[in-house]
C-alpha cells in the first residue's frame, strides 16, 4: 500500500517540529525529526573524539549509531539524550557536520525507515527535495529572523536556560547561511513546495492550514 508523506522544511526555529507534531497528532501519523539524527550524530562524534571535518569518521559514527526512539525521546547507547540534543552547541555542531555528503548518505536509509503506515510527517531541511521527493504535500516553512530568535529564546527560558537574544539570533542566522549555501542538500524549497510564513500565526492556525492543504491534495 502507498504510504503518504507530508514534508516540512525550513530554517532553524521556524516552528517545523511543533507544526509537524500538531499535524501528525491530528492525522494519527508518525513523525520524523530529521534534525535530531544530525544532532545525535554530532553528539556521538563528539563523544568518540571524531572531529567535525573528518568526513569518513563521521559517516562511520552515523552508520554505527545505536539508537532507540520512544515517543519524542531519543536514546543513544541506552541513555536518554533528548535534552542534550536540544543544546545550542549540539545544534551548531550538527550544522557543521551536515555539510558532508558521506554523513548524509549514512543517514539516508534510517530516515526512509520512518515511513510507516498510516503516514509520516517529516521535518528538516531536505525532506521534500532529497529524502521524500515524491511526497504529495511539501511545505516550506519560514518566519522572520526576529520571530525565530524570540521563539528559541522563550523555549530556552521555559527550560530554565538563560540566553542572550542577540547572540541567539546571530547563531541561527549563521546556521541558516551554512544550511542554504552548502553543496549537498542545501536548505531550499522544493519546486512543488507550498510556502508558509508563520510569523504572525498561532500554532493552531498553521496546523489547520496544513490540514486544509492536505485535504485538498489527497
Ligand atoms: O532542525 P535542527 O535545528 O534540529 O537541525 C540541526 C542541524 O542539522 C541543521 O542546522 C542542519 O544543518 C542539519 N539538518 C540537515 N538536514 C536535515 C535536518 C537537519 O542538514 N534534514
Amino acid at each position: 500500500r502507498h504510504i503518504p508523506v507530508i514534508t516540512i522544511d525550513g530554517p532553524t526555529a521556524s516552528g517545523k517540529g511543533t507544526l509537524a507534531a500538531g499535524v501528525a497528532a491530528r492525522l494519527g501519523w508518525h513523525t520524523l525529526d530529521s534534525g535530531s539524527l544530525y544532532r545525535v550524530s554530532a553528539l556521538a562524534a563528539r563523544r568518540a573524539g571524531v572531529a567535525p571535518d573528518d568526513e569518513a569518521g563521521l559517516a562511520r559514527v552515523a552508520a554505527g549509531l545505536n539508537l532507540r526512539f520512544e515517543g519524542t525521546s531519543v536514546f543513544l547507547d541506552g541513555a536518554d539524550v533528548t535534552d542534550v540534543l536540544r543544546e545550542e552547541a549540539v545544534g551548531t555542531m550538527a550544522s557543521q557536520i551536515s555539510v558532508w555528503p558521506a554523513l548524509r548518505a549514512a543517514l539516508y536509509e534510517l530516515q526512509c525507515s520512518f515511513r510507516r503506515l498510516p503516514g509520516l510527517v517529516a521535518d528538516g531541511r531536505d525532506m521534500g527535495t532529497v529524502i521524500f521527493p515524491a511526497a504529495p504535500l511539501k511545505i516550506f516553512l519560514t518566519a522572520s529572523a526576529a520571530a525565530r530568535a524570540e521563539r528559541r529564546h522563550r523555549q530556552l527560558l521555559e527550560r530554565g536556560i538563560s540566553a542572550n537574544l542577540d547572540s541567539l539570533r546571530a547563531d541561527l542566522e549563521a546556521r541558516d547561511e551554512r544550511d542554504r549555501h552548502r553543496a549537498t542538500a542545501p536548505l531550499k524549497p522544493a519546486e512543488d513546495a507550498l510556502e508558509l510564513d508563520n510569523s504572525g500565526m498561532t500554532v493552531v492556525e498553521s496546523v489547520e492550514l496544513v490540514l486544509d492543504w492536505w485535504l485538498q491534495r489527497r
